[in-house]
């Protein structure tokens, strides 16, 4: 399966610190789905031009099945992650940031400063997930089966989930 994973960060893209939430993106993604990952990995800052230029690239000419994007979801000035991924997309899924609110909410009452969102472009299926890297062990778990449907959904293959997926807890 092909897939990209881009990370929105000013701090990480100057090199002020190290990448840590791309990195967590593919070992949290490789441990619930069986398909070999063919990845495609993105550093950028939170300008919106260059995160929409990228998400379309990933989409249009790279024909990802899933793009996930991490970080720029807040509400500080330069969070524009939401805004640039609404730009791009034909089709919003608002239940993904839904569930990831909700499900964080009960762990960390800062979950619902997240505007993550996620929906189709295309045959992809882009997904925002907050930047912070023990975020992306808390969200992901959930959204795996409704990522594999769909992608089933919109390119017509499905892809293969581990059974522990389905144990991911509904309340922590
Ligand atoms: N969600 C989970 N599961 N765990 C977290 O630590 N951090 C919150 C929120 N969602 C967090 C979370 C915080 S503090 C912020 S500011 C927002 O995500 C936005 O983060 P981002 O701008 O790095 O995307």
């Amino acid at each position: 399966m092909k897939i990209a994973r881009i990370t929105l960060s000013d701090r990480a893209a100057n090199g002020v610190y190290a990448d840590e939430s791309g990195p967590e993106i593919e070992r949290v993604t490789a441990s619930y789905f069986t398909d070999t990952l063919d990845w495609i990995r993105v550093l950028l800052p939170d300008d919106r031009a260059q995160i929409e230029t990228a998400l379309i690239r990933l989409a249009d000419i790279e024909q990802c099945s899933l793009i996930i994007t991490t970080g720029g979801t807040g509400p500080s000035p330069r969070d524009v992650t939401p805004e640039a991924t609404r730009a791009v997309l034909e089709k919003e899924l608002p239940g993904f940031g839904e569930v990831m609110r909700m499900h964080s909410y009960e762990k960390v009452k800062t979950a619902i400063l997240s505007r993550a969102t996620a929906g189709v472009r295309g045959r992809s299926l882009i997904i925002n997930l907050p930047g912070r890297p023990r975020a992306i062990g808390e969200c992901l778990p959930l959204l795996a089966p409704a990522i594999a449907e769909a992608i089933d959904h919109i390119s017509g293959f499905r892809p293969g989930l581990v059974n522990e997926v389905f144990k991911a807890p509904c309340r922590p």
